[in-house]
């Protein structure tokens, strides 16, 4: 880890299962080694069941540098996001929700600050649903632009030096690209990117889209990562900025 470089650890979709174990009790061991932040933008559990829950953050209440979190729609699903929540911040997870909960930290001189949410669904560009006809399209696409709106809050009142934004889905098409088009509604929303551009960031990490591409940028051009495990097929992505112009290396070491 370079000393004058801020070094982000990153991966989503880890879809934890009990019987995964023994191999992840190894996974985040020596993170704090090459990085300074650690970042798990969603989909941490296999269902939102509070025994993957508990024994994530078995392995995460051992890692020895800050560790960032989203739920994604996996975490969700049993319809157990608070107890998932209330687990994972006992273990010293930070689990962002959005609308108020933002972060900052000090790291090689400079104030750095983190917000996000799941995010959900709806499309992209031109092809982004519009609150039109039925009221069930309208409460649809009311979730992300009250998900986009969290955002919004938040950037707004984040002073730091470098700002991380970290959703479970995807703000832009570019990172889903490999997943069949069909699917491309489902995966994300041009309307959580809005806030991004409008009020800007320094990174902004999803996962969600497993067949998806890693890099992409906002078209303000800040840079995209998905770092959907699958997408990575490593143990996560190393992102390292220069300290002082906050502009992104070349990959470092992944781990
Ligand atoms: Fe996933
Ligand atoms: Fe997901």
């Amino acid at each position: 880890m370079a000393a004058d470089a801020l070094t982000l650890a990153v991966v989503g979709d880890l879809h934890w299962h009990v019987d995964q174990r023994p191999t992840f009790h190894h996974h985040f061991k020596s993170v704090h080694e090459v990085a300074d932040f650690l970042i798990l933008p969603g989909d941490l559990t296999g269902a939102g069941l509070s025994e993957e829950a508990r024994l994530l953050a078995e392995v995460l209440a051992k890692v020895r540098i800050p560790v960032i979190a989203v739920l994604g729609n996996h975490d969700v699903h049993t319809d157990n996001g608070p107890e998932v929540t209330r687990i994972l911040e006992d273990a010293g997870v930070r689990v962002l929700h959005g609308g108020g909960d933002a972060v900052t930290f000090t790291a090689h001189g400079m104030t750095v600050g983190f917000c996000g949410t799941k995010g959900f669904c709806g499309g992209f560009g031109a092809r982004c649903l519009t609150p039109f006809g039925e009221p069930a399209i309208k409460e649809f696409i009311a979730e992300t632009k009250e998900e986009a709106a969290r955002v919004d809050h938040d950037l707004r009142d984040l002073h730091a030096d470098f700002k991380v934004v970290i959703f479970h889905y995807s703000p832009i098409e570019t990172t889903v690209q490999g997943e069949p088009r069909e699917l491309y509604p489902f995966l994300g929303s041009s309307l959580l990117c809005e806030p991004v551009d409008k009020l800007g960031a320094n990174l902004v990490v999803h996962g969600h889209a497993h067949l998806g591409a890693e890099r992409g940028h906002t078209e303000s051009g800040i840079p995209v990562r998905n770092v959907a495990l699958p997408v990575l097929k490593r143990s996560y992505a190393i992102l390292e900025f220069a300290a002082e112009t906050r502009v992104m290396r070349a990959t470092g070491t992944d781990g």
